[in-house]
This record gives C-alpha cells, sequence and structure tokens, in this order.
C-alpha cells in the first residue's frame, strides 16, 4: 500500500535521503515551507514530533499533536509542551536568520492551546544569534560517553544568557560539585522507570531498530543514534526485552554522566504549559549556544520524569514551588548517528 509524504517500506539509502532532505541549507530568502522545516530539526521528547503547523498571513501556530503524546513518562503532557517550545525557538531564530521579525508567544483561546510565532519583514539578521542560527542542523542529543574535558566559563556564561533572554533559570552543576547528587536522583529515576513495565512498553514503541525503520516512520529513537547496535526490527524487539536491564542501564548513565563536563538543570518561571513551553525555547538556545561552541548535550531527564525524584530534586536545589523542568548534560564528544523528521507535509495543517 502506498503511504502519504513519501513514506514506505524504508532502507538505508531511504534513511539518507530523509537526513538529507531534512537538513539541506534553509534557502535565502526562505518560504514557509523551509522555514518549517527547520523549525522540526527541534528536539522532542521520544522524536515523536508531537506538533501541527498551522501557517497563517502573520506567522504560524504550532498546536500540540496528542495523538503523539506520550502518557506514560509525561503524563501531564509537560514535556510536549517542552518540545513544542524547542519548535517554536528554532523557528524563531531561523526566521530572524532570513530577516524576519518573529515573537513566540503561547496562546489559549476558544478552547485551543498553541504557541503563536508572528512573523514580519523585520530587517537585517541579528548579530547574536548567527552562530545558534548555524548551529541549528549540528544540534542533537548525543547519547554516549564524552571526554571529561571541562566547559569553559564563557560557554556556561552564554548558555545561560541564552536560558535568561526567555526567562528561564539553568543551573549549572560542574563535576566534583552537586552533579554528584543530581547523578544520584537520575539513576534512581532511571531504575524506577526501568522497573515500570508500561514505561518499557511505551519507550520500546518508539524505538527504531535499523535505518530502515527509522526510514520508514520518519520519527522515533534510532538505534544508532543511540550508539546501539542496528538489527532487524523483529530481532530488535527481541534483544531490547533480553538486554534492556536496570543494572546495566544505570551503569551506563552513571558512566555517560560522569564522563561529561557537568549538568544542569532548567527551571521556569511557571509550571504551566506556557512555564514548559519556556523551558524549551530555554533548552533551544542553550543547546545551540553549546553546539556553536563545539560542544555537545543530552537530556537526563529521569529524575524530574518519576514524581518522586523530582520532588527531591526540588528540595535539592530550594527550588521552593517551582518545578525542575529538564536536566542535561553537557561536555565534548564526536557526532553520533542523527535522528529523522516527517516531512513538513506530514505535520501541515490548515
Ligand atoms: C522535552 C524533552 C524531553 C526529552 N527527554 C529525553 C530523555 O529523558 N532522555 C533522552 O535520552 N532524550 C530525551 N530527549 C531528547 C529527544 O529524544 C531528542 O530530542 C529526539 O530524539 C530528537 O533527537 P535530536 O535531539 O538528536 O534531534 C528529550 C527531548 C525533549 C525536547
Amino acid at each position: 500500500m502506498a503511504l502519504p509524504f513519501g513514506l514506505g517500506r524504508g532502507s538505508g539509502s531511504d534513511y539518507e535521503a530523509c537526513l538529507a532532505r531534512m537538513r539541506a541549507p534553509l534557502p535565502d530568502p526562505a518560504g514557509t515551507r523551509d522555514l518549517l522545516r527547520y523549525a522540526t530539526l527541534a528536539a522532542n521528547g521520544h522524536n515523536t514530533q508531537p506538533w501541527r503547523l498551522r501557517p497563517r498571513a502573520d506567522g504560524v501556530d504550532i498546536l500540540p499533536d496528542l495523538a503523539r503524546r506520550t502518557p506514560v513518562v509525561d503524563p501531564d503532557d509537560h514535556h510536549l509542551w517542552a518540545s513544542l517550545g524547542c519548535a517554536a525557538e528554532t523557528l524563531g531564530i531561523a526566521a530572524r536568520a532570513r530577516g524576519l521579525s518573529a515573537e513566540a508567544g503561547f496562546v489559549a483561546h476558544a478552547g485551543e492551546e498553541a504557541i503563536a510565532v508572528d512573523l514580519a519583514p523585520g530587517g537585517a539578521a541579528p548579530a547574536d544569534e548567527a552562530d545558534l542560527f548555524a548551529a541549528i542542523p549540528q544540534r542533537q542529543s548525543t547519547r554516549s560517553l564524552y571526554d571529561g574535558r571541562p566547559l569553559p566559563a564563557p560557554v556556561v556564561e552564554r548558555m545561560t544568557a541564552e536560558a535568561a533572554r526567555v526567562g528561564v533559570d539553568l543551573l549549572w552543576f560542574p563535576q566534583g560539585s552537586q552533579a554528584e547528587d543530581v547523578l544520584a536522583l537520575v539513576l534512581a529515576g532511571n531504575a524506577a522507570q526501568i522497573d515500570d513495565r508500561a514505561f518499557v512498553a511505551e519507550l520500546k514503541s518508539w524505538l527504531r531498530f535499523d535505518a530502515a525503520h527509522a526510514a520508514r516512520t520518519g520519527d522515533g529513537l534510532y538505534a544508532a543514534a543511540a550508539g546501539n547496535p542496528t538489527l532487524p526490527p523483529w530481532l530488535g524487539r527481541r534483544m531490547f526485552d533480553l538486554v534492556f536491564r536496570k543494572g546495566p542501564e544505570t551503569d551506563k548513565v552513571a558512566r555517560q554522566v560522569r564522563s561529561s563536563a557537568g549538568v544542569f538543570v532548567l527551571v521556569a518561571q511557571t509550571n504551566d504549559p506556557a512555564g514548559w513551553a519556556a523551558a524549551g525555547r530555554a533548552y533551544t538556545r542553550a543547546a545551540l549556544a553549546a553546539t556553536a561552541a563545539g560542544a555537545t548535550l543530552a537530556f537526563v531527564n529521569q529524575c524530574v520524569e518519576v514524581p518522586e525524584q523530582r520532588a527531591a530534586l526540588r528540595d535539592l536545589l530550594g527550588l521552593g514551588e517551582r518545578r525542575p523542568n529538564l536536566v542535561l548534560r553537557v561536555g565534548y564528544a564526536p557526532a553520533m548517528p542523527r535522528s529523522l523528521r516527517r516531512p513538513v507535509e506530514a505535520v501541515l495543517v490548515g
């Protein structure tokens, strides 16, 4: 049966073609379609790409795709809204690089919640975002061992300032500081998740075991991108059941975090969809700044996804009523194979 949008049986060469299409340089001037393609390069939970993009005369509305929720790991849609924030910020940076003004804001009316990105002819591209823009197709979640090098202070300062530009606090813990305390909560969260059959089943449903499988869907967590061997899906599913065990996974996460320069926690002002989206916007700016400086990142959100560990992290950091939104490790490592995106046509509405 022919599938829409060129998604078909999938092969290794389809993976390469998909990668080339999604990461093609942004034309100048850029049409809406190409700006939206850049927006979809944003980070997003489990690579579900939980967005629907609705262009209008003076901008784009980014709407949640509730069919792509991950209700076990993300029961209140925190990550979903953070993912929409990532797409909005990526779109804004790309649009400004192409001479538009771009303002993103959370909107809720007539029973619909969305992030509205208003676009207008705006003049010169901002010089202080040029490197963020160039980093958009380079940024990735790098789930490997890093080389242990520390992050220079100016890079940390820039990342902190970029998060602050959208009103979010970036709390930085280099190795040798409270990073070990945060790691302990990450590991406790990780163990709780692996003990949770529903969590494991949901995760498994988003795994893509080889390049053909990844290309067929254009979404999900591609095994090679996480440093895992690629296998035919039928075999990959069985191997996953055999090897995804608490002990080895916990050891792996501990080694990965300790190989990083440190961890940081993003904390938005409000604990609601607008605040969650702001956390995603802050991640995007900080991650692009890190990428531009030759560093790389990976989420270690286990300690904000499990309620007990999230409460413990909030107390550890003295956040009061504020919610620790996203947790990342950052450092230096070679790039990994990339995750794919669905074509823009698959996410357009209206
Ligand atoms: C809100 C949010 C939560 C995420 N949580 C995790 C996580 O806990 N563990 C992880 O390895 N990756 C996590 N990711 C990263 C996504 O899996 C990743 O962005 C997606 O697979 C696309 O890959 P890319 O970032 O390399 O483009 C998260 C991303 C977002 C935006």
